[in-house]
């Protein structure tokens, strides 16, 4: 047996011991049997080696806190610095800041050097020039603006094939200020040299705005009795967890302009004895709508889902944390995991509801994995559009009261506008108010 053959033996092994399942054969609820979809396109081969071992690689930032960046990149040089130098000029560095480096093992895979820099105080609605390490290629990113209007662009379930690459294309077409990713990224499951390529994939998007992600079934790699999961997401792709008091870069919260944004975790425990549970109640203790009108959470499993795909999976997370984010007055959940688009109505407790969040699934981004296409019939009464095709979304804050969500089609490679509606928010339509009274001991209690 040759060394590729064992050593996709040993990756075939490690597949079968480890837990969850990856989403093509999880499907619950549904019969799944005759579950029909469209080609997938191939994983991208992509080179991820730079031209000198101590030039950065994988460069991604994502928000740390407010007015703070967090530059990420890999380095194959043990030696290289965890420096960024930056400024407004290109090649005019007037401030520099030193950061933290890690490296992690994973069976035969040890990782390059990971460096975290967080930069700042910085100004908002500015260009800045950046170089990692002190040496190598310059880059640049744009910071959010501090007020409205914002835009975010949205997709999950990425992965890195041709399909990918075509939802990058169109993503780096549109004016986005920060891009939102509810989970299933890479889609390296084990393979470790699959993250190093899908960082090269997405570094001239993710170098130049913040990607904020949240974890996906794909990310958490464990391996019964030897590896707890999400070792390489945690050391490759940190959040600002610790900027918001949370203790686990599975969940977290952050602000941008007039918007607070959760992003929570569908793989850490959730219940009302939960550490997760206990952080939710008391970030949303902290929210201030008169400063941040909007209020949204992202994850990766979705509560309402009516594809056949991943069917009531999201049900036990969904018993222990509705009243609570209802409560809070949540005005968009976005999720992803059913490799489809659906939008929803308002809903709460099953049914619709005008106080309940806007719930859309958008896990379409172009893994390997291929399409969800079939859908339950009849549609739900909640479920508004749908449609199995690879795409991505992009949600305009206008103002306090009015945003604008739109859902883009990579029709034959080209970016095709599919759906599009205007959302009011729950501060400007008095839910919020009326909730409190009936609520208000939900949010408070310890
Ligand atoms: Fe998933």
């Amino acid at each position: 047996m040759g060394l590729r053959a064992t050593r996709a033996t040993i990756l075939l092994f490690l597949f079968f011991l480890s837990s969850p399942l990856p989403s093509s054969t999880v499907i619950a609820g549904g019969s799944g049997e005759d579950y029909v979809r469209p080609l997938p396109r191939k994983t991208l081969s992509l080179p991820s080696k730079p031209k000198r071992s101590s030039d950065p690689q994988q460069v991604h930032i994502s928000l740390a806190g407010t007015q703070h960046m967090r530059i990420t990149w890999v380095s194959d040089d043990e030696f290289s610095r965890s420096i960024v130098e930056y400024g407004t000029s290109p090649g005019e560095y007037t401030s520099s800041s030193q950061g933290e480096s890690a490296f992690y093992k994973y069976l035969l895979y040890s990782s390059g050097k990971i460096n975290h820099v967080v930069i700042g105080p910085l100004e908002s609605s500015t260009t800045y020039f950046y170089r990692c390490g002190g040496q190598g290629p310059e880059f640049q990113f744009m910071t959010p603006p501090s007020e409205f209007p914002v835009t975010f662009s949205v997709v999950g379930d990425l992965g890195q094939t041709g399909w990918t690459k075509s939802t990058l294309d169109h993503i780096s077409q549109c004016k986005y200020d920060v891009h939102l990713l509810p989970g299933d990224l890479s889609y390296a499951d084990y393979q470790q040299h699959l993250w190093d390529s899908f960082g090269a994939l997405v570094q001239p998007l993710a170098s130049s705005r913040p990607w904020m992600v949240t974890e996906g079934n794909h990310e958490k790699e464990s391996i019964v009795f030897f590896k707890s999961g999400f070792q390489a997401y945690n050391a490759r792709w940190k959040m600002p967890y610790e900027e918001c008091g949370s203790t686990s870069n599975l969940y977290y919260s952050f602000e941008v302009a007039g918007v607070h944004i959760i992003m929570l975790g569908s793989y850490s425990d959730y219940d009302e004895n939960s550490d997760q549970y206990a952080w939710l109640k008391t970030d949303l203790a902290r929210l201030d709508r008169e400063r941040t009108p909007w209020l949204l959470v992202l994850l990766h499993v979705p509560w309402y889902n009516s594809n056949w795909a991943h069917q009531g999976e999201g049900k036990s997370m969904m018993a222990a944390m509705e009243p609570l984010l209802y409560a809070a007055g949540v005005d968009i959940f976005i999720a992803g995991h059913v490799h489809a688009y659906e939008r929803m109505d308002r809903v709460y407790n099953g049914g619709l509801d005008p106080c309940g969040p806007l719930h859309i699934t958008i896990g379409d981004g172009g893994n390997r994995e291929g399409l969800a296409h079939r859908f339950n019939h009849p549609k739900p009464e909640w479920s508004v559009y749908r449609e199995a095709s690879f795409g991505h979304g992009e949600l305009k804050i206008v103002n306090s009261t009015h945003a604008i969500w739109s859902w883009h089609r990579n029709d034959d490679d080209e970016s095709v506008k599919s759906d599009e509606v205007w959302i009011n928010s729950l501060a400007s339509t008095g839910c919020i108010h009326e909730n409190r009274p009936e609520y208000r001991k939900i949010l408070m209690s310890p």
